[in-house]
């Protein structure tokens, strides 16, 4: 057994936690819309052929803005296809996942599918084969009320008052040689600037987002963000950054210390746009959109190959991982480092929500269930409310291959001065003997535990399928409290939340 040792103060705060660091991500990608969200038939379908267990699965998430519709698919898209009759609609093949899109689903229905859901839309404009003069007629299809060509068009498809979309994406992932018209700094920076800059001629209530780097392993890490944001810095809100951890050879140790690679990936970002900022002389500040984030076994997937010139697919099974609880371990510690980074990162989307790396899974005909990982997202969304506060942590440390030597625990910890609550996020990375955890909440006077929540299973390989759909799930754990210090003990590989209220 060993223990550790933290302290909650509110005086440590850190921002406020937007409900945009609980966002998700819908890409027109394998099962994700087709007999995923969408699949008219099922004994579940509603009117419109969304699914409604899906729907609720997703409100008990908590997700609140999903981006939209990709990912590398909007780098090959024409938004104008999936608007109109449906039966006018054309297929498309989408060369970034070498299927068939059908554009049953598009952008009408699923702004229907965010208001059943109760979620705010972000848009993705294509950046990869398109240009300013697409983005701008799509954000006057989307936001203009009325009175001109495009608008007409959005209203005599059925939709009266406009989209209001708030938040844009300017392209996706424009550093990878994977996406569908990659470019250099230079030319990403000089078109998403051309764009922004039209954008907001036309709206300059949005909120635009320009492509920092698919991964903090990029070659161009670091240097891209300097020279994008160089060319974008007035004319953007938001820097996006994209990760996507796994297991590497049976080494947990380092997997379970992935939060301390996102961390320094925040850390970098924010320093190189402030960087940029500073030789500017300005006084604006670029926050974060991490609007792809996840476990991902990217080296499981049996890439998506050129096959046939006849072989393109409708809604093929892809990136379909099955995720155990050290999965949603480190996965909850991902939460953790966006909780502790909330002054500066605005918005997060976890990338996905419905069977593609998703917290959800479906069975064409069949039930809709849990993943483990949808278990931390949940409880977070859920119990993170008011403002992200620091903890000091004392704690034994773990050496890791990857990572260097890191803290066996992490913890962040959020203060609702309004509900007079206090919630505390931990997580375990110690593979063998469980530690004790004394946290001091005294600076909060008299509270006592409301809600406990336990992440962990003596095999942490243990998952929930379509056979076992209920194998995992959080359970409650023991504390005591007193003289202000809230004692639990957590298990090897564990991931937990304690909710806390003022009494008397
Ligand atoms: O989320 C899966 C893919 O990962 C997205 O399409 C792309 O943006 C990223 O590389």
């Amino acid at each position: 057994m060993t223990a550790a040792h933290l302290t909650v103060d509110p005086r440590f705060a850190i921002g406020h936690v937007r409900r945009r660091l609980f966002g998700g991500f819908v890409e027109h990608l394998g099962r994700h819309v087709y007999d995923g969200i969408y699949e008219p038939g099922h004994p579940a379908a509603d009117e419109q052929g969304f699914r409604t267990d899906v729907l609720e699965l997703v409100r008990e998430l908590g997700v609140s803005m999903i981006r939209y519709p990709g990912g590398n698919f909007v780098s090959g898209f024409r938004w104008e296809d999936s608007v109109g009759p449906r039966e006018q609609r054309p297929r498309r093949l989408d060369l970034a996942w070498h299927s068939t899109e059908t554009n049953e689903v598009g952008l009408h229905e699923f702004a229907d599918w965010l208001d059943k859901a109760g979620c705010e839309l972000m848009l993705a404009v294509n950046l990869g084969t398109r240009g300013v003069l697409e983005a701008l007629d799509l954000l006057e299809y989307s936001n203009v009320p009325g009175g001109t060509a495009l608008s007409q068009r959005r209203i005599d498809n059925g939709r009266a008052e406009p989209f209001d979309v708030r938040v844009w994406c300017l392209g996706n992932e424009m550093d990878g040689s994977w996406q569908l018209g990659h470019r250099s700094a230079d030319d990403y920076g000089t078109l998403a600037a051309q764009t922004a800059r039209g954008m907001r001629q036309m709206d300059p209530s949005i909120e635009l987002v320009v492509c920092g780097s698919s991964g903090a392993a990029m070659p161009t890490f670091g240097e891209w963000e300097r020279e994008v944001l160089t060319h974008t810095y007035d004319d953007v809100d938001m820097v996006s950054c994209h990760a996507y951890y796994q297991e590497h050879d049976g080494d947990a140790a380092s997997f379970l210390a992935s939060a301390v690679d996102m961390d320094r990936f925040i850390e970098a970002v924010v320093a190189t746009a402030d960087h940029v900022g500073a030789a500017r002389g300005s006084s604006k500040k670029i926050d974060i959109s991490f609007d792809e984030w996840n476990v991902w076994y990217i080296d499981r997937v049996d890439a998506v190959k050129p096959t046939a010139i006849d072989d393109w697919p409708i809604a093929p099974r892809l990136l379909e991982d099955v995720y155990s609880v050290l999965d949603a371990v480190v996965f909850g510690s991902l939460l953790i480092s966006l909780v502790k980074h909330a002054d500066r990162v605005a918005s997060a989307s976890l990338a996905q929500l419905v069977n593609v790396i998703a917290p959800i899974m479906t069975e064409p005909g069949g039930p809709a269930w849990r993943q483990t990982t949808f278990f931390p997202f949940a409880l977070t969304s859920r119990l993170a409310r008011g403002e992200a506060v620091r903890l000091r942590v004392e704690a034994p440390t773990i050496d890791t291959a990857r990572y260097g030597t890191v803290s066996a625990v992490d913890a962040v910890a959020t203060v609702d001065d309004a509900a007079e609550a206090v919630a505390v996020f931990l997580v375990h990375r110690g593979l063998e003997r469980p530690v004790d955890l004394e946290i001091d909440v005294s600076a909060f006077g008299e509270v006592g535990v409301v809600e406990t929540h336990l992440l962990h299973d003596d095999d942490p390989g243990a998952s929930n399928t379509l056979d076992d759909p209920e194998r995992v799930r959080p359970r409650t754990v023991q504390t005591r409290l007193g003289n202000g210090i809230l004692s639990l003990t957590l298990p090897p590989v564990a991931w937990a939340a304690v909710s806390l209220r003022r009494v008397g």
